[in-house]
Formats: C-alpha cells, structure tokens, sequence
C-alpha cells in the first residue's frame, strides 16, 4: 500500500471528525437564505432583527460595516449597518464574520487571524477583479475567495498533528502549503476541503473553487471563477497576506495557467496589474486590523 492511499484513509476515517467542525453559525443560514429573495421583498428590519439574534456575529458585522473595506460612512447600530450596506454586502460581511468563527484556536499550528487574513485579503482581491474585467458575479466572486482554502480548516481540525507537520515544511522549505501537504500528507487541502464543501451542500462552483484552486485545469463548471481564485491567492501570497512565510519560488503571474484559462476575457488585456498590486497594498493594514478587531468582538 503507498503512503498516498494510507493517508488517504488515514482522512477518510477521521472524516467523522467532520461532525465536530462547528457549522455555519445557527442564525447565519436563515440570514443567507431570507437574503435571496428578490430585493423589493426584504425587510430592513427582519434583517436586523435575524442578525440581532447572535450578538457576538452582531457586533462582529458592526465592526465590518465601519471599516473602509466595506461601509462607506460611520454607522453605530445593526439598522444603520443594514440601511448603509444595502442587503447584499450584508451577506458578504455576515458570511465573512460567520466562518471567521470556525478555526481551532488554542494550538492550532497556523494561527487563525493569518488564515483570515489571507483568505479576506483573497475575497476583496476576486471582487475587485471580478469587477474589473466583468467577469462573474462579484458577490459569489467574494464568497469564493473567502472559502478557498476551507480544507485548511479541515486539516487543523480533524488532524492538528500531521497538518502541523506539513506546515512546519513548508515553511522552513518556503515552499507552497499545498505541495508540503502532498508531500508529508498524501493529500491536500484541496481534497479535504472539498469533503467539506460537499459535506456542507456548497454550490458546484464554490465547491470546484475549494478542489482546483492550485490546479484550475482541471475545472470544468466555472473555469473562470477558479482561474480568479488562483490568482487571487497567488497575489495575496506573494504579499504580506500569505499564510503566515514568505514562499521562496518567485511566480511570474503573466505565464501562469490561470492567466491563460482568463485570457479569453477581453477586459483583461488593458487590465492594469500594477494598479491592482498597489490597490492590494493599501488593503493590508486594513484587512489587518479589521480580522484582529474581528477576534477582539
Ligand atoms: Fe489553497
Ligand atoms: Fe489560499
């Protein structure tokens, strides 16, 4: 039997371990679902008073309304946050402030505001592409760069031990997460997080994002939102939101895969990569403070 298909079963087993991940925050799925409706049907105060049934998401979605990334002016209540964002930011930011809760805190071997940030930093960076070049709808654009790496959170949950070890090599090697998990696990976080996002009856595109987002090529649903995704991740970890090391291999984006499976898009010929670099340099300190704020609420 090779170490793959060990390890494999080695996940498979602990795949009870699922059970213990903490879901989706009970108030948010009635929230997402009550935010589908068509606009003209919501309530502004429905939506509060759902929200308002879990302070800590309360205050947590306040926070969000009031940093730059998000709001565009001051607001003190949940109505005003409501008022101020229009519903569908609202489900960005209670989706955003919903799974920031569900990573292992105490010993986790990749601390979890890290994690955040990267995969923040990864959710702004495909809404402002997918605004830029009019490729996907940006709020799903979002939600995909936020819950890319799910499978990270799998792994640090279901087997702290062995992931701290592939986290451990990839960071002396400076060599990408997924490629020191290959190595040490047999698997990736591409494999686990899509049990996960399965498990959870995420959409087709969302869960292609979790599985191919080191290996767009291999998508066949929405090639193009997993293309965004790649590069959006490989942005942010060639910046100051990576997970937590700086990878040694020097990426040229222009020859990447990605780049080619998005070339076909006409807007991403006159895009201007350097603005979007610059633009993701003035998030840092931003996304920064707001997922430590977000762990203070
Ligand atoms: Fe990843
Ligand atoms: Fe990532």
């Amino acid at each position: 039997m090779t170490t793959t298909s060990v390890s494999k079963e080695l996940l498979l087993q602990r795949l009870d371990g699922l059970r213990q991940i903490p879901t989706i925050p009970a108030v948010l799925a009635p929230l997402l679902r009550y935010l589908q409706q068509p606009v003209e049907q919501l309530d502004v105060q429905k939506v509060t008073d759902l929200l308002a049934q879990d302070k800590s998401l309360a205050a947590q979605c306040l926070q969000m309304a009031n940093s730059p990334l998000f709001g565009r002016q001051r607001v003190d209540s949940l109505r005003g946050a409501v008022v101020s964002l229009g519903f569908r930011h609202l489900s960005d930011i209670a989706m955003s402030c919903g799974v920031m809760n569900m990573l292992p805190g105490d010993k986790a071997s990749l601390d979890p505001v890290v994690f955040w940030e990267h995969s923040l930093g990864c959710a702004l960076v495909c809404r402002t592409l997918a605004r830029k070049i009019n490729l996907s709808d940006p709020t799903k654009a979002y939600l995909a760069g936020l819950l890319h790496d799910l499978g990270i959170i799998v792994n640090l949950w279901v087997l702290p031990e062995e992931f701290r070890k592939a986290y451990e090599i990839a960071k002396a090697e400076g060599v990408p997460l997924h490629e020191a998990e290959q190595r040490s696990l047999g698997f990736t976080h591409c494999d686990s997080g899509r049990l996960l996002a399965e498990n959870w009856g995420l959409a087709p595109d969302l869960i292609e994002v979790v599985a191919f987002h080191h290996s767009p090529e291999k998508s066949s649903h929405d090639t193009a939102l997993v293309a965004l995704v790649h590069i959006a991740d490989l942005l942010c970890r060639m910046s100051g939101l990576n997970h937590g090391y700086i990878e040694q291999r020097q990426v040229n984006l222009f020859e990447d895969t990605s780049f080619g499976l998005l070339a076909q898009n006409s807007a991403l010929k006159d895009f201007d990569w350097a603005r979007l670099t610059f633009e993701l340099d003035s998030y840092m300190d931003e996304v920064h403070s707001l997922v430590r704020a977000i762990y203070r609420a």
